[in-house]
């Protein structure tokens, strides 16, 4: 059960954008973020929620998309996500995260894969834009944003070949291809 929800929790980039998301789902989403763990249990993480179509349009701008993919700009009208939740940290409880917005982000994903949902973790934020657009206050830091919607794309993991080559890539038939490094790769001790 495990494994096939990691496996099935890929990064989506194109989406169903009529497909709405109630308020209530990311509700539950953050949820999951707020029983995962947390480094001294501190819990820094706020969250901001936006299903609104004219604010997801003002956070859009905000947002890098598959950087290796230089062809593609990003999401068209159409198939940009219906939803976002972007991860603050409060440094009025700690000047820093740890790894617990990774934690975090990586439950609300699996969630939302269980809802039939999808998305993407973005770090590549322009944060003072973000900041403005949403009006955050300074004592937020900005750490993640989540994009979620109904994916509309096939994305198929394989294994990094011989050649070492990471990078996600996109075959003709406009299948999201992501190389995986094989395990005995990874265990080195
Ligand atoms: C911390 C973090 C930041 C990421 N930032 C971005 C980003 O700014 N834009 C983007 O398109 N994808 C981003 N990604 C998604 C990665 O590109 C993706 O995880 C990787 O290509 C592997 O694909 P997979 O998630 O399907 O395994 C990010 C992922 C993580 C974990």
């Amino acid at each position: 059960m495990i494994r096939e929800l990691v496996i099935k929790t890929r990064s989506h980039r194109r989406f169903h954008q009529e497909v709405p998301i109630e308020r209530e789902t990311l509700q539950e989403l953050v949820d999951l973020g707020r029983l995962s763990a947390s480094a001294a249990n501190r819990q820094p993480l706020k969250y901001i929620l936006s299903c609104d179509p004219g604010q997801n349009e003002s956070i859009f701008p905000c947002l890098s998309w598959a950087s290796y993919l230089k062809d593609w700009p990003g999401p068209a009208e159409g198939e940009r996500p219906s939803a976002y939740i972007v991860v603050l940290g409060d440094t009025r409880i700690h000047p820093t995260f740890s790894c617990d917005h990774g934690i975090a982000a990586q439950s609300i994903m699996l969630g939302a894969t269980e809802k039939g949902l999808g998305g993407c973790i973005l770090g590549a934020v322009d944060r003072v834009k973000l900041r403005q657009t949403l009006n955050i206050p300074r004592h937020y830091d900005i750490l993640l944003v989540l994009a979620l919607g109904k994916p509309n794309e096939t994305v198929t993991l394989e294994t990094v070949g011989p050649d070492g080559d990471i990078k996600f890539w996109r075959s003709k038939d406009d299948v999201h291809h992501v190389p995986k490094r094989a395990l005995d790769d990874i265990i080195v001790g």
